[in-house]
C-alpha cells in the first residue's frame, strides 16, 4: 500500500502525518485551542492565520518522525472540505505546492471521510460495508459506507450537531471550550440518573418521529432552564458533576438507539464511530452494552486519533488512491460539501472520468 503524506486545516488544528498500511509513521498534531479559547469558539481568520505559522513546521516534523525523505512519499493528501474556507486554503495551498515540487499525485480529501476510516488505524480487518455512526462538532449523522466513496446518508441532526451540543452545554455551565472532554471528565463523577432530561426526536408529519435522526436543542434549552431553576436555589452550589452526567447519559442513549435500530432494520451486523465524539466515555459505554446485547461489531478509533488529525485524513487518501482515484491541481476548497459528492473530487488517474 502506498505511503502518503497527508495534511489537515480545515478547523483550528494544524494537523500532518504519514500514514502507511493503516499504520501511523508519524501524526502531528499543532493545537490551536488556547488562541480561541478565550472567544468560547473557534475564530476563522485568526484559525488560518495560525495555521500559516505552522504548517511548514508540521510537514518537516511529520518527515523527520517518520524518517522519511520525500522519494519514499508516494502521494500528498489534503482535507479540501467542509470546513472553514481560509483554514482549508492554507492546507489545499501547502499540498499542491508539495505535490508540484515533487512531482506527486494529488488527492483532495472529505474531512468526514477522514473520521469515517479512523477507525481501520487500528483495525487491520476492518472494511465496507459497515455502518458509521460520526458524531463531530459540526456533524451528526448515520453513514452507510457500502464501498470507498459511496455513501448512504441514512440519519442526520436538524439542529446541533453532537460535539456542539457538548460545547454549547459547557458555555452554559461555565466550563471551558471544547466542552466535550471537560463534560466527558465531570460525568465520570456524577450520577447519570440524578435529572431526567428530554431526548430530542424529529416528528413525522404523518406522525411518530424519524427513527434515525437526532435533534439536540431541545436538550440544550432543558440543561439551560434546569440551570436556572437550580441557580434560584439559593445556599446550594450547581451540582455540575450530576448535570454533566446526565446530560452525556441521554446524548449516548439518543445516540445508541438511533444507530442501533438503523442496523438491525437493515442487518448491518458492523459499526464504525468517528469524530470527536467519539472519545466520549458515556457513548464508548452504551453503545457497546447495545452492540454486545444485539451481537453487533462495533469500532472506535484509538482515542487521541477521534479529534481531527491528519492520519485519518492519510488513510482515508490510501484507500482512494488505491482505487485510482486522483484529484485535480485546479481542485479548490468548499466550505461545505455533502459526503454523498465525494468522488466529484476525483478523476482516475489514468486520465479518464469516472463513473
Ligand atoms: O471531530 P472534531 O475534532 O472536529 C470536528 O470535525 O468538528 O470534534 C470536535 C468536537 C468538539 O465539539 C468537542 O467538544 C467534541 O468533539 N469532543 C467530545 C469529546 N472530545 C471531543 N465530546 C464528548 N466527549 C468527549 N470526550
Ligand atoms: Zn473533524
Amino acid at each position: 500500500m502506498a505511503t502518503i503524506l497527508a495534511i489537515e486545516t480545515s478547523c483550528d488544528e494544524t494537523a500532518v502525518a504519514i500514514v502507511k498500511n493503516r499504520q501511523v509513521l508519524s501524526s502531528i498534531i499543532a493545537s490551536q485551542i488556547k488562541l480561541h479559547q478565550n472567544y468560547g469558539g473557534v475564530v476563522p481568520e485568526l484559525a488560518s492565520r495560525q495555521h500559516l505559522e505552522t504548517i511548514n513546521p508540521c510537514i518537516s516534523q511529520a518527515l523527520a518522525e517518520a524518517q522519511l525523505d520525500w522519494q519514499e512519499i508516494d502521494a500528498i493528501a489534503v482535507t479540501c472540505a467542509p470546513g472553514l474556507v481560509g483554514a482549508l486554503l492554507v492546507g489545499v495551498t501547502a499540498a499542491k505546492t508539495l505535490a508540484i515540487l515533487y512531482q506527486k499525485p494529488f488527492l483532495g480529501i472529505h474531512h468526514l471521510e477522514g473520521h469515517i476510516y479512523a477507525s481501520y488505524l487500528s483495525e487491520p480487518e476492518l472494511q465496507p460495508p459497515f455502518l458509521c455512526l460520526l458524531v463531530s462538532g459540526g456533524h451528526t449523522s448515520i453513514i452507510y459506507v457500502k464501498d470507498c466513496g459511496v455513501y448512504n446518508m441514512m440519519g442526520s441532526t436538524r439542529d446541533d450537531a453532537a460535539g456542539e451540543a457538548f460545547d454549547k452545554v459547557a458555555r452554559l455551565l461555565n466550563l471551558s471550550y471544547p466542552g466535550g472532554p471537560v463534560i466527558d471528565k465531570l460525568a465520570q463523577r456524577g450520577n447519570p440518573q440524578a435529572f431526567e432530561l428530554p431526548e430530542g426526536k424529529i416528528s413525522l408529519p404523518e406522525g411518530g418521529y424519524h427513527p434515525y435522526d437526532s435533534s439536540f436543542s431541545g436538550l440544550k434549552t432543558a440543561v439551560l432552564r434546569l440551570v436556572q431553576k437550580l441557580g434560584q436555589e439559593e445556599d446550594k452550589s450547581l451540582p455540575i458533576e450530576d448535570l454533566a452526567a446526565s446530560f452525556q447519559d441521554t446524548v449516548a442513549r439518543s445516540l445508541t438507539k438511533r444507530l442501533i435500530q438503523c442496523a438491525l432494520d437493515y442487518n448491518i451486523r458492523i459499526i464504525a464511530v468517528g469524530g470527536g465524539v467519539a472519545a466520549n466515555s458515556g457513548l464508548r459505554k452504551h453503545l457497546l452494552a447495545a452492540a454486545t446485547e444485539h451481537d453487533l461489531q462495533v469500532y472506535f478509533p484509538p482515542l487521541k486519533l477521534c479529534t481531527d488529525n491528519a492520519a485519518m485524513i492519510g488513510c482515508a487518501a490510501a484507500e482512494h488512491f488505491e482505487r485510482g482515484h486522483v484529484s485535480s491541481l485546479t481542485l479548490g476548497v468548499q466550505s461545505r460539501l455533502a459526503i454523498t459528492e465525494v468522488m466529484n473530487l476525483y478523476q482516475s488517474s489514468a486520465g479518464g472520468e469516472l463513473v
